[in-house]
């Protein structure tokens, strides 16, 4: 979703500015926008891509010590150069850049028409940009200060002035901002990534602070102007990280890490002589773990589909009632939640709006809450009652992959901790550490499918609609296989519960409908065998993910793709990687930007 960066230091400030937006292009976004300070405001912005504002800015440069940019996911208004970031107060007076909505955008735009204020964009932004300068007289900090009680909804700012030269004003509410530190210089942003290699240091902003930055000097204040109490975190951040390396794109990158993200999921977490699992942040002793009577588990997107696997884990290992619920509903309803209910929030980022805020009521009527999140740092992960990191590294392409491989594999030992201390006994919690131990090798294994399922793609490419077939715990794999193909290819795909298809999508199936059926290794099997010959009847084409072992499959669909065979319960993580290439390569062949989906974005930041 949108992205911040400011820089105030001694150095040219557009192309550090420039190389932290293209740090954030993989958030999603459509246009982009710069400005410095150079005695008054200079802006370019574009739309499309940061390679367009790169281009401008070559033809264009942009002078001044200290400045602020941004890429817009467009909200209030579409993608025009107009509506782009920054926008400008007053006659130049100040410039904005936000993340967030200001739900009384238009309530205030009236007010400041009538005041005289004259706007150029359609977007709730432009108003914070008069509203600041309306409110400016000889201090830009305070003009923000009494300008922020005015807007109701959520926001990170940042805002320069060219009557206040070097300084740069930050502000957040319910959307992420980060200030980094450097020698001489400082930074924000809305995301740490922008600042790796730039500052070994960072500090989070608080909901209802502000920063005040100049080369020399850093400032958190609390929206009073009393100084914030705050914690400066060292800014872990890998080159390579950022670096495709080999690979072609970030997602097939990140495909290929997964063997060596479960292994660090699992690192440092077995208790091979107590046959469980131990995790240092989840902030609950043996005692409230034993007496958690039920858990209820909230995210979005793929993080919801990771949260519906666990569902059927801590079912069968810890014996504990599961319910998943979307967040962005699960906020807004008062559902009764007794009190040895915990609250588990699945996300990637951190930072997903509608998880959050579920987190947060849930929090505020005195539920305790988990949070399962790869970013340190972020939002999610400093707001839970305790937690678990993913380690999974930073994940680039839009479509999740190794964030949902991790989940997956936390959420396990997340199950066999709790199973512990339960009925789980001691062999059967022994056996199921031997088998995660074995899925690096065996992921590895996994990924030797490449060129089958590229063929497969190849076959299929042209199907514009499709469906995922799968039952128990591969019915979630189900879901996650049509949202990636969606997501990146931009087909129409649909996941099902394998049976339910009688009940109204069998009238879909025909000779230009393939269906992806995701065979288990499991007492349903003779049943999804039915499902499947229901299918073959309707002349449906099959492509089938099936385990290694079943020879009998074969004769009966179009394709097959065979994975390792593992116990029903890691039958997810085998059959994630075919899935996945299986969109990727279907999307490369449809000529998609694979890391940068239409219309998406990376960490959803606005409900
Ligand atoms: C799909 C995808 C999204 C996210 C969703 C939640 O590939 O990436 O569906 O899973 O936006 O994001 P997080 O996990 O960051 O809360």
């Amino acid at each position: 979703m949108c992205g911040i960066v400011g820089f105030t230091g001694r150095r040219e400030a557009q192309p550090i500015l420039l190389e932290g937006l293209a740090r954030l292009e993989y958030r999603g976004y459509d246009s982009s926008g710069l400005a410095t300070v150079n005695g008054k405001l200079y802006v370019r912005k574009t739309v499309g891509r940061i390679a367009a504002l790169r281009k401008l800015l070559g033809d264009h440069p942009l002078k001044g010590n200290s400045g602020i940019c941004h890429t817009r996911w467009a909200t209030h208004g579409t993608v025009t150069e107009a509506n782009a970031h920054p926008h400008l107060g007053g006659k130049g007076e100040v410039a904005v850049v936000h993340n967030g909505v200001i739900e009384n955008y238009d309530e205030l735009k009236r007010q400041l028409e009538a005041q005289g204020f004259q706007f150029k964009s359609q977007t709730d932004t432009e108003v914070i940009a008069h509203l600041v300068a309306s409110l400016l007289s000889d201090d830009l900090v305070d003009a923000v200060r009494k300008a922020l009680p005015h807007l109701k909804g959520t926001y990170a700012l940042a805002v320069v002035s060219p009557r206040f030269p070097g300084i740069v004003v930050g502000a957040r509410l319910g959307s992420p901002l980060v200030v980094g530190l450097g020698d001489h210089e400082n930074f924000l942003a809305s995301d740490a990534s922008a600042l790796g290699g730039f500052a070994q240091r960072v500090v989070y902003l608080e909901d209802r602070q502000l920063c005040v930055l100049t080369p020399d000097k850093w400032e958190i204040c609390a929206a009073d102007r009393t100084s914030a109490d705050v914690e400066v975190h060292t800014l872990e951040w890998d080159a390579q990280d950022a670096d495709k390396a080999e690979f072609e794109h970030f997602m097939l990158k990140e495909i290929y890490e997964q063997p060596e993200v479960i292994r660090r999921a699992l690192a440092g977490r077995l208790n091979v002589a107590e046959a469980t699992a131990h995790f240092d942040g989840l902030n609950l002793d043996a005692r409230q773990l034993g007496q958690i009577d039920r858990i209820i588990m909230t995210a979005c997107g793929t993080s919801y589909h990771a949260a519906l696997i666990g569902e059927h884990l801590f079912e069968q290992f810890a014996r504990i009632p599961v319910e998943v619920e979307y967040a962005s509903e699960f906020r807004y309803r008062n559902p009764p939640i007794e009190k040895n209910t915990i609250i588990v929030g699945i996300t990637q980022s951190g930072e997903t709006a509608d998880t959050l805020a579920a987190l947060r009521e849930s929090k505020r009527k005195g539920q305790r809450t988990i949070g399962i999140c790869n970013v340190v740092g972020s939002s999610i992960a400093r707001e839970v009652d305790g937690g678990v990191f993913l380690h999974a590294g930073p994940e680039i392409g839009v479509a999740s992959t190794k964030a949902f491989i991790a989940q997956v594999t936390v959420l396990t030992l997340l199950a066999v901790h709790l199973g512990r201390m339960r009925h789980l006994s001691h062999q059967a919690g022994g056996r199921i550490l031997d088998e995660l131990q074995a899925m690096p090798d065996i992921l590895r294994e996994t990924l030797k499918c490449h060129d089958q399922v590229a063929a497969i793609a190849d076959k299929y490419h042209h199907a514009t609609n499709m469906l995922y077939l799968g039952r128990q715990y591969l019915f979630p794999m189900a879901l996650e296989g049509a949202l990636t193909l969606k997501e990146i290819s931009y087909n129409h795909a649909e996941g099902y519960p394998a049976a339910e298809m009688k009940h109204g999508p069998i009238a879909l199936v025909d000779e230009n409908t393939p269906s992806v059926f995701l065979v288990p290794h499991s007492s349903v099997y003779d049943k999804v065998m039915s499902n499947l010959e229901e299918i073959k009847a309707r002349g449906g084409p099959i492509i089938a993910i099936a385990c290694a072992a079943d020879t009998h499959v074969e004769a009966k669909v179009d394709d097959i793709i065979h994975v390792p065979s593992v116990p029903e319960y890691l039958q997810p993580l085998v059959t994630a990687i075919p899935l996945q290439l299986l969109a990727y390569h279907i999307a490369l062949l449809r000529g998609c930007d694979i890391d940068k989906p239409r219309n998406l974005a990376k960490s959803v930041t606005v409900e």
